[in-house]
């Protein structure tokens, strides 16, 4: 069953049936200004911060309310919403679709031959965000309407305050009419104060309308609700009249009313602007949008013209139409909302967690760097900085982070200020293929020399800095001189401690060692090659010896020593990433990777993608297992962890097996499930963080949309996994593991200022390989382009 379809020409999802087991959200606006918006109008907005810069409130229950409503109605009596909710019509008689597009949204509604049209966006740069809401008389009469927005404006800029410090929050706000506007004032008691009071200032809001002029407005959300009411019968718009009423204390809110007329056939646009703002700024904001049609369409098309320079960088056309749709538009969109918003705000992560975790973000930059560089450079710049001297991530990196001056899990500030009590023992090694995929994707290679602040003091060039992160391994090696497990690992749920050890950090730090001897050679600088070079190896007998177990590699040792994750234990005998990531190392030969990956395959595969581990834990969980808390088939016990399917085909593809990475690409592709949405439940435009494994009775249930790394690991497994783009320091190899089945494809890409017009033909059906390679018609060695050779525009032709 689907709700709705990608239109590619527009990059919308067209959602055709309100009713869609989640909310289905967007993202409006920009770190400066956020806005989410569900398919039903449902969501929030913020200035910067999703916890302290809350402007409009959401409950999260999963009951998507309250929203930006707009309701019509006619002044015989009969209203409804330009979207579904609140007023849910007959959807026999009442006809809805929302295009979510990039950073805007519309809602389409018919009802009793009124046409009618929201847009909700966030204008390029802006800190305001715009509701225009057109109506167009369908019939042969004269219509005469009432259009009412509404917005329920928090108590507080701060999310907690909002919600539960209520016996404060709801008695610091007032409104205040100011023509076509409503403004909300908050502490607006400390206006002849020359300087905050106990930290708190006069903070305004306001709602205005433009096109129009307002003929009601109401300040009290119970008043314009009315008592016994929800959002769905508000009465003031069951009457037309909203009273006038300001708010003074309780739940203050902005509702606006005006009046249009449309003679037959005749459309008309008004636009509601909403922001944190002074009344001179609104005033300025409102006056921008006198002609509302006009303003709209211009904004539109800047924000399209925006996201249109993002995407060009990698466009591709192969036989798969939910491939292409994902790669070219949804995947790359979902990448850059991770990349913009952490996991900080959605309908599940409510702001609180406000900053960025290390390794999440550190993964994140990995789904941009190859549509924008830049951006990526900017924030690998930030991530580094928020590094330790002693090499380890700052598992919670503030928005606010003050490099050179922050406090380090090792002080106790620290952890009562962020709740994170001490190191993970990954954080810091993501940088390698980070910072690796940055360099070899632009030729940047003086960013390695550029001098970086140390979160908490000091400061090293970005090559010592890595140095720093092995350097922060080594001296934290357990027993078996693995690194130890620490407070987590990549798996949240897995503290091994200090003595406790783990293997897929000791094969994430077998890459990062990798990368360190490729790094060094580039720097000439033998004596450090020659140390990771020793460390390495010495690395590869330790993880062969302690972690292969016959046909699979183990997880690790808890702190006493057992073996986690090996044939013989009764739960949790067989895990996902150590089988993934001992061939994305490099570590595994050929006959580990076969005997792993198969085993993963007969094991751990489903409908849906692969289980993390199997069986789940239940009555033989270790201390450290903490997966135990969860459902069966959920989550770190035995879900579907989705950002994990993203190395499995990562590894699968770098095996040269087209066919198998492509499985797993499509068992957990949104786009291909858009006929399953009964059971996968999510949006079908984006990740979600797991999908409930076959322990569940959900099987195939999907869950916490949009904001996991799934987003980065997938883009990063279809781009350099199944399309073979794989950069390195002097140029790129072109190495297509496709499913044998396609013909061919074609790429579209911009490498280090160059365009690239790449096309891969597959008259033999190979999975992968290359029979020849030919650039601007001249016959490569193997499968590689050095950069050198690349002109402004080059035509690439791939025979497999
Ligand atoms: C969540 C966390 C991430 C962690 C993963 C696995 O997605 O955000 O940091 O790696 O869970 O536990």
């Amino acid at each position: 069953m689907n709700y709705g379809y990608f239109d590619d020409k527009k990059r919308e999802y067209v959602i055709t049936r309100p009713d869609t087991p989640a909310p289905w959200a967007n993202y409006l606006g920009s770190p400066e200004y956020g806005a989410l918006i569900s398919g039903n109008a449902g969501g929030y907005s913020f200035r910067k911060s999703g916890a302290d810069g809350r402007i409009l409130r959401y409950v999260f229950t999963g009951l998507d309310e309250p929203g930006r409503y707009l309701y019509i109605r006619e002044d015989e009596g009969e209203y409804w919403s330009a979207s579904w909710k609140p007023v849910c019509k007959d959807l026999k008689e009442y006809r809805n679709i929302c295009r979510h597009g990039l950073g805007y949204s519309v809602f389409e509604a018919d009802y009793r031959d009124i046409h009618s049209e929201a847009t909700y966006y966030v204008p390029a740069g802006k800190t305001h965000e715009v509701w225009a809401l057109s109506v167009t008389n369908n019939s042969d009469k004269a219509r005469k309407l009432t259009l009412t927005a509404f917005a329920e404006f928090t108590c507080h800029n701060n999310y907690e305050q909002d919600q539960v410090n209520l016996q404060y929050s709801r008695f610091i706000g007032r409104t205040v009419a100011e023509g076509n506007r409503i403004m909300q004032v908050l502490h607006g008691n400390l206006d002849t104060q020359s300087a905050p009071v106990d930290n708190k200032i006069v903070e305004k809001r306001f709602l205005a309308l433009s096109g129009a002029l307002v003929s009601s407005y109401c300040g009290d959300r119970d008043a314009f609700l009315g008592c016994g009411r929800r959002y769905g019968n508000p009465v003031g718009v069951e009457t037309g009249d909203l009273g006038n009423e300001d708010g003074y204390n309780e739940y203050t809110c902005g509702a606006l009313s005006c009046k249009v007329e449309l003679a037959p056939g005749e459309t008309k646009t008004v636009a509601f602007t909403l922001g944190l703002h002074s009344s001179e700024e609104a005033q300025e904001i409102q006056d921008l949008y006198a002609q509302p049609a006009a303003q709209v369409k211009k904004e539109l098309e800047e924000l399209k013209e925006e996201w249109e320079a993002r995407l060009t960088p990698l466009q591709i056309e192969t036989p798969d139409p939910d491939f292409n749709t994902m790669i070219n538009t949804w995947n790359a969109y979902n990448c850059f909302m991770t990349f913009i918003w952490s996991r900080a705000a959605s309908f599940i992560y409510c702001g609180l967690r406000n900053g960025y975790g290390y390794r999440d973000t550190v993964q994140d930059i990995q789904g941009i760097i190859h549509l924008a560089p830049s951006m990526a450079k900017e924030k690998i710049r930030f991530m580094l900085t928020a590094q330790v001297d002693n090499g380890g991530g700052l598992p919670l990196v503030k928005f606010t982070h003050n490099p050179g001056h922050e406090d380090t899990p090792d002080d106790a500030s620290y952890v009562q200020a962020t709740g994170h009590p001490a190191y993970r023992a990954d954080d810091a090694l993501w940088l390698f293929p980070t910072v690796y995929k940055y360099l070899s994707e632009t030729g940047d290679l003086a960013f390695l020399d550029e001098d970086l602040l140390f979160a908490n003091k000091g400061h090293a060039t970005v090559y010592e800095h890595l140095k720093m992160a092995i350097q922060f391994s080594l001296d934290h090696l357990g027993v078996h001189e693995m690194p130890a497990g620490l407070y987590a690992d990549w798996n949240d749920c897995l503290r091994l401690g200090k003595a406790g050890e783990s293997t897929f950090v000791a094969l994430q730090f077998y890459y990062a060692l990798r990368t360190m001897e490729e790094l060094a050679a580039y720097k000439k600088d033998d004596e450090y090659q020659a140390f990771a070079t020793e460390h390495k190896k010495a690395l590869e007998e330790v993880i062969n010896k302690y972690c292969w177990d016959e046909d699979r590699f183990t997880r690790g040792f808890t702190e006493a020593g057992e073996r986690i994750g090996e044939r013989k234990a009764p739960e949790a005998n067989m895990w996902l990433n150590p089988q993934s990531w001992a061939v994305i190392s490099g570590l595994a030969t050929k006959e580990q990777a076969d005997s792993a990956m198969n085993l993963v395959h007969e094991r751990l595969n489903s409908a849906y993608g692969a289980v993390l581990m199997d069986p789940p834990y239940h009555s033989h969980a270790f201390d450290g297992a903490l997966g135990v808390i969860y459902n069966q088939g959920t989550k770190e016990n035995a879900g579907i962890f989705s950002q994990t399917q993203g190395w499995l085909i990562l590894a699968e593809a770098l095996l040269g097996n087209g066919d198998r990475a492509y499985e797993y690409y499509r068992e957990n592709s949104p786009a291909a499930q858009n006929d399953r949405v009964e059971t996968r439940h999510l949006e079908p435009y984006c990740y979600g963080q797991f999908t409930e494994g076959p322990a569940s009775p959900h099987f195939g249930r999907s869950h916490v949309h949009w904001l996991t790394g799934t987003a980065s690991t997938i883009m990063v497994g279809s781009v350099e996994g199944i399309l073979g783009m794989r950069p390195d320091l002097e140029g790129i190899r072109i190495a297509p593991s496709i499913p044998s089945d396609w013909d061919g494809l074609k790429i579209e890409k911009t490498f280090r200022g160059s365009r690239l017009h790449i096309t891969v033909k597959n008259p033999d059906h190979a999975q992968s390989g290359c029979k020849s390679l030919t650039l601007n018609g001249k016959l490569m060695e193997g499968n590689y382009i050095p950069a050198a050779e690349l002109k402004e525009e080059n035509e690439i032709e791939l025979a497999m």
